[in-house]
């Protein structure tokens, strides 16, 4: 990880600050990974063979057993996999990128009424740490309804909310098939995941904007990280690549499937399952002719609720491995901006 001790604040240029560089009004130096994850970034890696699974069959009564145990597979050992044939509508996955672009292709002063306060994560901006993401995002609490905060949702473009309040109603459904679907490639009852995460939990959207860099040999779109969710659920752009997962200290990028989701396991689903299943190190790399975007979904437990491993995933050949935490989001982000690994401050 980047060592970073400081957060800094987002300020409100006219122009954003990809555009400063650009124009040579700025330097880049800001953005130049330093410590350990400094390097030439190489966007034509191998393709990554992650696993897709077949959404279909995971739904079935009587999901092939094949398929139950390469998604077991797939969260042991990549802790990721691109998920096909899950029924979202393409019309409807279309809507949401087009809705993404448009925000994003706002003028500055019209994105600025949504921008991010101090103390909170929602709203527009850039994640605060002192190395900078050469991203913009929007970040907003889509459910419990009555902790969303309308004031950083989009107007504009005027189909905005409406799209994403659709969105997230399908999201929360494949959400829930995939907790279920986890909890029987462990031959668990299937709602023992579900009923950790509670009546209220919480989903977050995240939408990333990744405008063309002019150095994507030294400058990421986000640098590695895992994520704090349970799960996410990304929809990626349909035709720019970037994202790239690490396995065995080797960085792979992610082949584009234009309907599929690319769903990947967070540090709460990780702390819940005793570490069987892996919160896997990502990143996304820059490209310099063609902008980026993507919308993630992070699904999390109730945050009210204290969050442990479940005890049948504790025995003596697996001894427990972390401690019971309260509001995990908040460690994290505290932890993330210092340029810490948060899931560490979460082992016994
Ligand atoms: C994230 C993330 C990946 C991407 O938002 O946490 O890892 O492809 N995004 O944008
Ligand atoms: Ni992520």
């Amino acid at each position: 990880m980047a060592e970073t001790t400081s957060p800094v604040k987002f300020e409100a240029p006219t122009e954003t600050e990809q555009e400063l560089i650009i124009s040579g009004k700025e330097s880049l130096e800001n953005y130049i990974q330093k410590g350990s994850d400094a390097g030439t970034f190489d966007a034509s890696l191998p393709p990554l063979e992650i696993p897709i699974i077949d959404f279909g069959l995971l739904t079935s009564p009587s999901s092939s057993s094949q398929e139950l145990e390469k998604l077991r597979s797939a969260l042991c050992s990549w802790g990721c996999f691109q998920a096909i044939n899950h029924g979202v509508e393409p019309a409807l996955l279309n809507k949401v990128r087009e809705a993404t672009k448009q925000f994003f292709a706002l003028p500055l002063a019209e994105k600025k009424k949504y921008y991010q306060e101090d103390g909170s994560f929602e709203g527009y901006g850039n994640d605060k740490m002192q190395t900078l993401h050469w991203s913009h995002l929007l970040y907003l609490t889509v459910h419990p309804e009555d902790k969303r905060q309308l004031k950083f949702w989009p107007e504009n473009p005027e189909y905005f909310r409406e799209t994403l309040d659709e969105f997230s109603k399908q999201s929360e459904v494949i959400n829930q098939i995939l907790l279920k679907a986890f909890a029987r490639s462990l031959n668990m009852e299937e709602n023992c995941f579900l009923d950790m995460f509670g009546e209220q939990a919480l989903m977050l959207a995240r939408f990333n904007w990744y405008p063309p860099c002019p150095r994507p040999d030294l400058v990421l779109g986000v640098f590695p990280h895992t994520d704090g969710s349970g799960l996410t659920v990304l929809l990626p752009d349909k035709e720019v690549g970037g994202l790239q997962f690490l396995k065995d200290n080797q960085w792979y990028s992610v082949p584009v499937i234009p309907e599929a989701f690319v769903v990947n396991v967070g540090d709460q689903l990780e702390i819940i399952s005793n570490g069987i299943f892996k919160s896997p190190v990502h990143r996304v790399v820059t490209n310099s002719e063609r902008e980026r975007i993507s919308l993630a979904m992070f699904y999390c437990p109730n945050q009210e609720k204290e969050i442990e491993p479940a005890n049948w995933l504790v025995n003596e050949s697996r001894p427990r491995l972390y401690k019971t935490v309260k509001n995990y989001n908040r460690l994290y982000l505290e932890q993330h901006k210092l340029g810490k690994r948060p899931i560490e401050a979460a082992l016994l």
